[in-house]
């Protein structure tokens, strides 16, 4: 048994250690310790805190952990009102300027006074937490709220690593409000989003998709139970004061604003690295135009900067008008999210043949530009997110991201079925070429297959069979073939082999030799092996190892060109999906017309007679295998059927034609029985393979 002062050394001391290796890991993103050794600090800390209550402190880290969910939120009137910040809507460098001059006015600054000390820092798209220490330890958490009266979440906010729950250092003062924003991560958001998605799919009816960081950060903050809260990941920064301890009375003297943020970070917050002193005002509005750039690189959404006087007694002098402070601004960015009308749903083909869905939109002004048309993904996604004409919905555009439609209004939503237009459904044919579009099992997408003849696949089409792993025609790049099929003198492959020396010469930058190479490059790629002019055609899944496996197996083009699937399925290493690839590729007429045409244009090669045949004894048979074997691993036992022309499933079913068995094999053995199923054990199986059935 530990006696309880040795109790209350260790505890003291891992308590010290943990915070700091947690500030590391959690603040610094430099950690130092494995996760292990600080999961082994932690459990022996909790373990001394069960065994000795008195030793819990309010800022153990073990209070990190969830406890019980909470009735309601108990309202927090704040010492010092939460204001809100002046908004410069005049998005032009005008806005820094007028705000400078503001100020120096107000300040009754002459003309030719040195200019105003600011401080510029990133608008974080949060929510604000006002964070109180007493005696350095976090007592109280709580939101905005109306500015007056917030709501008390310290239960939640204990749950952010970025929050210490002791200020680092000793300068601690009686009493601090720090101030901040809580936010999410883009990454931590869409890595959240996909597991809500997978409890949706999974049918657990009262989750829900987030529309974007700062709703599902304050989702997190608003959760009555903590054990949730703690797998929502948030993040702080901290950028302001709330009450504090006067110098005299023990508090910081900070003379400015900047201080105050060094004063932060010494205590262990986060404050954000982009944060500049400036003085005038083309200094604010060279920071404005640095962080536009910067703003779709940084791991969170900003909705703009913030310019704050710096030194604390200019900001006294200022004061406020009404519910702002007069000494900051907030200079926004265009807004990256919009409501807007969807007018129709098209569906485009992009250059390798995958469909999308995209929504045409009502123009709508969103990240800067003028949008139109705003990608659906795919059709779970637009079903997903149940996106129909007529609907209004938020559009996302952020940086050189495509705009997104991000959901429904919740009124859209609501409407009945019927004053609704259709649920989206995507077409069975390209809607460039009509072919068949085709989506492959396990995949989101839908796929034209009609690959030699889709205008939408041209240029890649194009390029693919001129690569030097395929026919070969030296010299004929992107540049080439996109000015070639722009100036539309090729529309599928066999034009290549039209053009002529008078028409490429005619082409801009052509000069006389480049046009005679290619001609000349042409002719010679005329010649080409089976291999090379199969895996030209571009058929999906077929790379250049299938391509010889396939003219090696056949011998001759129509050969593979007329085979079932059964008999595609016969070659080394092509399984089901291939092998419907290839089908479904040579089922398009147009794709075999393209085929003809090659070959009418002169593309030759030598065609050989189709390799005699290993034999497949157990060719259209299912397998499974269960328990240990006594001689062969599972993979070997899978292997050897296989290669007899097997298939080896994972589950008995009606269809399954042997099961194998082996020491203690289990409830696939039951069913087997139930199902009456043939069982063997590995001897019969190896006789199977080699005599067949
Ligand atoms: S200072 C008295 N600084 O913007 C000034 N606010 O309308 C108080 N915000 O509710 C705010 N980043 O949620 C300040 N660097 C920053 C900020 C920031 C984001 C938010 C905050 C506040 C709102 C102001």
């Amino acid at each position: 048994m530990t006696s309880f002062v040795d109790a209350a050394r260790e505890a003291l001391a891992l308590g010290k250690k943990l915070r700091h290796h947690a500030h590391l890991y959690y603040v610094l993103d430099a950690p130092e310790m494995p996760d292990a050794e600080y999961d082994r600090m932690f459990q022996r800390l909790q373990a001394l805190e069960t065994e000795f209550p008195e030793l819990e402190t309010p800022d153990s880290p073990t209070r990190r952990v969830g406890g019980k969910a909470l009735e309601g939120f108990t309202k927090v009137r704040h010492k010092v009102p939460m204001l809100s910040i002046r908004t410069e809507t005049d998005i032009t460098a005008g806005g820094a300027s007028a705000f400078d001059a503001r100020v120096r006015r107000e300040l009754g600054l002459a003309e030719d006074a040195p200019p105003v000390g600011y401080v510029c820092e990133l608008k974080f798209d949060g929510l604000a937490i006002n964070l109180r220490y007493e005696q350095g330890v976090l007592v109280q958490a709580a939101t905005r709220g109306d500015g007056e009266v917030g709501e008390d979440v310290t239960h939640n906010i204990r749950m952010l690593r970025q929050i210490p729950l002791r200020l680092h250092g000793d300068a601690v003062p009686p009493v601090v409000e720090v101030r901040g924003e809580v936010y999410m991560r883009r990454d931590q958001f869409e890595a959240l989003n996909e597991r809500q998605r997978e409890k949706i799919a999974a049918g657990q009816k009262n989750e829900k998709v987030f529309v974007n960081p700062r709703n599902a950060a304050a989702g997190a903050v608003r959760q009555l139970d903590p054990a949730v809260a703690a797998h929502r990941p948030l993040s702080f920064f901290a950028y302001g004061l709330g009450e504090v301890s006067a110098p005299e009375d023990g508090g910081p003297d900070c003379p400015t604003q900047f201080d105050w943020l060094q004063q932060f970070l010494a205590w262990g917050f986060p404050v954000a690295t982009q944060t500049r002193r400036a003085s005038g005002a083309e200094e604010l509005v060279a920071f404005h135009e640095a962080m536009g750039q910067q703003r779709d690189t940084l791991p969170y959404d900003i909705d703009g900067v913030v310019y704050k006087v710096d030194s604390v007694a200019l900001q006294r002098q200022l004061g406020f008008i009404s519910r702002e402070p007069r000494w900051a601004v907030a200079h926004k960015y265009p807004a990256q999210e919009q409501l807007t009308e969807v007018l129709a749903i098209e569906v485009q083909v992009g250059r390798t043949g995958k469909l999308t869905p995209v929504a045409k939109l009502a123009p709508v002004f969103v990240g800067g530009v003028t949008v139109t048309n705003a990608t659906l993904h795919n059709e779970d996604e637009a079903r997903r997110k149940d996106v129909r004409v007529g609907d209004t919905v938020i559009v996302r555009r952020a940086g050189d991201v495509i705009p997104e439609v991000v959901g429904v209004v919740p009124d859209s939503l609501a409407k009945p079925d019927d004053q609704r237009g259709p649920v989206f459904t995507m077409p069975r044919k390209c809607p460039v070429c009509g072919s068949d579009a085709l989506r492959e099992e396990g995949e989101v997408d839908y796929r034209c297959t009609g690959g030699l003849f889709c205008g939408a696949q041209r240029k890649e089409a194009i390029l693919h069979f001129a690569a030097r792993r395929a026919v070969d025609v030296d010299g004929l790049g992107d540049k080439l073939v996109e000015q070639l099929v722009d100036a539309n003198l090729i529309r599928t492959l066999p034009d290549l082999y039209k053009l002529g020396f008078t028409t490429l010469v005619g082409l801009e930058r052509m000069a006389d030799k480049s046009a005679a190479n290619l001609v000349e490059a042409l002719e010679k790629s005329k010649k080409t092996t089976l291999p090379r002019f199969l895996f030209g055609l571009g058929i999906r899944h077929i790379g250049e190892s299938t391509a010889k496996d396939l003219a090696k197996h056949f011998g001759k083009l129509d050969a593979i060109m007329d085979a079932t699937e059964e008999q595609l399925l016969e070659v080394n290493d092509v399984g089901p999906v291939v092998a419907t690839s290839l089908r479904t590729f040579f089922d398009q007429p147009h794709n075999r017309e393209v085929v003809e045409q090659l070959r009418a244009c002169g593309l030759t090669w030598e065609e050989g007679e189709p390799a005699a045949r290993a034999p497949k004894p157990l060719a259209g048979k299912t397998f499974v295998i269960t328990g240990t074997l006594p001689a062969l691993s599972r993979d070997d036992a899978k292997d050897m059927l296989e290669a007899a022309g097997a298939k080896v499933a994972g589950s008995v079913s009606k269809k399954t034609d042997y099961v194998v068995a082996g020491a203690e094999a289990g409830s696939k053995l039951e069913k087997a029985i139930t199902l009456g199923v043939t069982v063997i054990d590995e001897a019969a199986m190896l006789a199977l393979i080699e005599n067949g059935v």
